[in-house]
């Protein structure tokens, strides 16, 4: 059998959705449009402005905000090296060029060189301001065979004793790009390890970039905040977002590796109490019009950059004296994040985590009383919540105020929002003292809990379904079509002549309201009939009176 013929009996293979995202199909997606018009509307009555971010960041921008130990960054991020090939490609051929002209003109012509991406990407942090690799000396690279490796002082340490372990000589030659700082001690310990250091310069160099899908989207606004200027407004600066967000988490129900969130945050100014209990209020007034069922909120302090430490330390210290009544994962996050314990869900752990010290009892001053001030102004403005002293979150950058609502319908990944203040988030990237509090709602496990309590909307149908047979009919049906639609009904226009039985049982599927039935008698009547779908009446209307009637029943029957 010939090549092409076994080709062609080979069946293609189906491409499905990447495990953890998927399709939004209607009539759902009418849902999620009513969550998201009902989310612009309750949030412009306070006030809110929308902000659209990129869907993707600098990692660093993650890295930096939410913290290296959390699970969304070490573990979740969808992150890669964009511009690796491209930035040694340019720095080789600039080193071949001071080293041979005639050589770099082979090497232009040759395709993009293949470079080895670095192994451990998390060194990539200072990529930006230094570049550099090694390469497999001279020789073999003008045979085109070398390696590229992202190294710096330790990795070039590390790398002799790689290279040996592999039986492989050590590169001769490390090229560092310029305008870049060589490290201090890179020069003693290239000579020690006798490799060259030679430094490149090249115009309009782009350096490789360490990037991410984003997460989420607090670091984004507040990068964003700083790079406009937005404290030169009046203050604070209240933005509302939304749209997807990547984790790569074990999916389940609720729980997705590409996600939608609609979140807000209140940039600058003061941390009034107020503030804090009119953020929580907005989010209970947004499931409120949604009229989303059995609603908890969920409150807690947890401290500030004062006292928190303090209270992380003598819970370390209670938990060290449980250590193993506790289960793997606690005994561990007893080192890396205390705090992450009281999150536990183990149920041999609860009886010992209800009597650890609870942080309610070691807030300083400052904190406690904002802490009071919080819950006094949201019993101001009404609204229902609950302490929980184990509510802590699972990014770094919160402090004081957390919240969590859960809604009804969700199983165990039942939290639908989740926020808190995190003052001190700007200054971390780089910005003056800020104060900053916001949420984001897990819309995907907002609508499940919609329907769940049966709050979708059915399939959507038309209005109008319109029959028509014959030429004439046809072109009188377009113009009805457009005119219909111009008035604001949904309007089904079959494309090809049917039999009016078989129309009539299409309209009928497409849940159509009313079946405008247009044939030759119609048309040169010039009285048209519309034929109400539910009951079976007809009546028989000239052109102009049809949108009025249609107006008018509508109405009645909505
Ligand atoms: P978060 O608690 O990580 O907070 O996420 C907020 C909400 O997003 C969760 O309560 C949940 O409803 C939803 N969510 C998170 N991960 C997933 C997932 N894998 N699948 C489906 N839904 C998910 C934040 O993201 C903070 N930026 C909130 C914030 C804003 N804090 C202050 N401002």
């Amino acid at each position: 059998m010939s090549e092409g013929a076994s080709k062609k009996e080979e069946k293609p293979r189906k491409l499905q959705v990447v495990r953890g995202t998927r399709d939004l199909l209607p009539p759902e997606t009418a849902l999620w449009n009513r969550v998201e018009q009902t989310a612009h509307s309750v949030f412009t009555t306070y006030g809110f402005g929308e902000i659209r971010l990129p869907i993707f960041e600098q990692s660093e921008l993650f890295a930096r905000s939410i913290g290296t130990e959390t699970d969304v960054v070490s573990k979740e991020m969808y992150s890669w090296v964009e511009g690796w090939e491209d930035a040694n490609f340019a720095i080789f051929r600039e080193w071949s060029i001071k080293r041979d002209p005639e050589s770099a003109k082979v090497l232009g012509l040759m395709s993009p060189l293949r470079a080895s991406k670095p192994r451990e990407k998390r060194d990539l942090g200072s990529l930006s301001q230094n570049t550099t690799m090694t390469l497999d000396g001279v020789e073999t690279i003008a045979r085109f065979r070398y390696r590229v490796e992202l190294t710096d002082v330790f990795e070039l340490q590390n790398a002799g004793m790689a290279y040996q372990q592999q039986g492989r000589a050590m590169p001769q030659l490390l090229l560092v790009t310029v305008p870049s700082t060589i490290p201090d001690g890179m020069e003693s310990i290239a000579a020690k390890a006798n490799v060259r250091l030679e430094k490149i310069h090249i115009d309009d160099f782009e350096p490789p970039q360490l990037l991410a899908l984003r997460p989420e989207a607090t670091a984004s606004v507040c990068r964003a905040y700083l790079e406009h200027g937005m404290q030169q407004l009046p203050q604070p600066v209240k933005l509302y977002y939304m749209g997807p967000m990547f984790r790569r988490e074990r999916p389940q129900k609720g729980r997705y590796r590409q996600f939608y969130q609609i979140g807000a945050e209140v940039l600058g100014g003061s941390d009034a109490p107020a503030i804090d209990a009119e953020v929580v209020e907005m989010v209970m007034a947004f499931f409120d019009k949604l009229e989303l069922q059995g609603v908890q909120l969920d409150i807690n302090s947890i401290g500030c950059r004062e006292c928190r430490p303090k209270y992380v330390d003598l819970l370390r210290a209670e938990l060290l004296k449980v250590k193993d009544k506790l289960g793997p994962d606690s005994q561990r996050r007893i080192e890396t994040n205390p705090l992450r314990v009281l999150d536990s869900k183990v149920k041999e752990e609860q009886p010992v985590i209800e009597k650890l010290p609870r942080i309610a009892d070691h807030l300083c001053e400052a904190c406690a009383a904002h802490y009071s001030a919080v819950k006094r102004q949201l019993e101001m403005r009404g609204v229902i919540y609950r302490e929980n002293w184990r509510l802590v979150r699972g990014l770094d950058y919160y402090m004081r105020t957390t919240f969590e609502i859960t809604a009804k319908g969700l199983g165990s990944q039942n939290a639908v929002c989740g926020g808190g203040r995190y003052d001190g988030l700007v200054e971390l990237l780089g910005g003056p003292p800020t104060k900053g509090i916001g949420f984001a709602i897990g819309e995907d496990r907002l609508i499940l809990s919609l329907q769940e309590s049966g709050k979708a909307p059915a399939q959507q149908g038309r209005d109008v379904y319109i029959a028509w047979m014959g030429e004439r009919a046809h072109a009188t049906a377009i113009r009805a079509a457009k005119d219909l639609r111009k008035a604001g009904f949904s309007v089904e226009l079959p494309p090809l002549e049917l039999k009016f039985g078989k129309a009539l049982g299409q309209a009928d599927k497409l849940g159509a309201k009313y079946a405008l039935i247009l044939g030759d008698n119609e048309v040169s009547e010039g009285l048209w009939t519309l034929k109400t779908l539910a009951d079976g009446s007809q009546a028989k209307l000239p052109e102009p009176a049809l949108i009025e009637h249609l107006r008018k029943s509508k109405l009645v029957s909505s």
